[in-house]
């Protein structure tokens, strides 16, 4: 697994410029529902409970609305870990959307290992609009795990890394970069400005 590249031991920089050992601190995304998770991590901070400040969270009206989409976007953007969190089962406010979720991130696990993300920078997990004190643990654990994984920049490596020469991708890439700018010359550019000439109605130039 690419990860497995990263050695934390060493300090060394990272991709994304933050430094690996001690000095790391995870960048936590949490999308929660909005009925139990929500109000419960709320409660967690109104009860002032010891709780890491890594987490930045996402509302969302239910479990059942967070596409793995999102948590593939949150890697994309930076997190070191996601935390997915809502109703417990029964408890799901329309009806059955936790169960969808659960069902969805169970087969979502595996496609994660796919595209090379460790699979315990994902918690899943219930928590109720009462059980703030379970809102800091999960926060607390699921901290502490990502921090002994590592920053998670491999999603960045290969990102940044230059595509190589001939790559087909690469001559659609600018083929369709072409065209655009010409079609977006024609349509958008002010007269006179820079880009390809507009064009008037008869295809002449205006
Ligand atoms: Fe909370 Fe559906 S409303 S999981």
């Amino acid at each position: 697994m690419p990860e497995t590249d990263v050695d934390v031991s060493t300090g060394a920089a990272t991709g994304d410029g933050r430094d690996a050992g001690e000095s790391f601190e995870p960048r936590i995304t949490a999308f929660v529902c909005n009925w139990c998770t929500y109000t419960g991590a709320d409660l967690a901070g109104t009860s002032r409970l010891p709780m890491a400040s890594n987490v930045r969270i996402i509302r969302l009206p239910c479990t059942g609305r967070i596409d793995h989409l999102f948590v593939v976007k949150a890697f994309e953007r930076g997190a070191d870990g996601v935390i997915v969190s809502g109703c417990h089962p029964a408890d799901c406010h329309y009806t059955a959307g936790n169960y969808h979720a659960r069902r969805r991130f169970g087969v979502f696990r595996e496609l994660l290992s796919f595209l090379g993300v460790d699979p315990l920078r994902l918690t899943f997990s219930w928590v109720s609009a009462s059980e703030g004190a379970k809102w800091a643990d999960v926060v607390n654990e699921t901290v502490a795990r990502v921090r002994e994984l590592g920053p998670f920049d491999a999603y960045h490596r290969l990102a940044d890394a230059p595509l190589p020469d001939g790559d087909p991708f690469a001559v659609v890439d600018g083929a369709t970069r072409g065209s655009r700018e010409t079609t977006g010359g024609a349509t958008d550019a002010p007269a006179g400005g820079p880009g390809t000439p507009a064009t008037g109605a008869d295809g002449s130039a205006a």
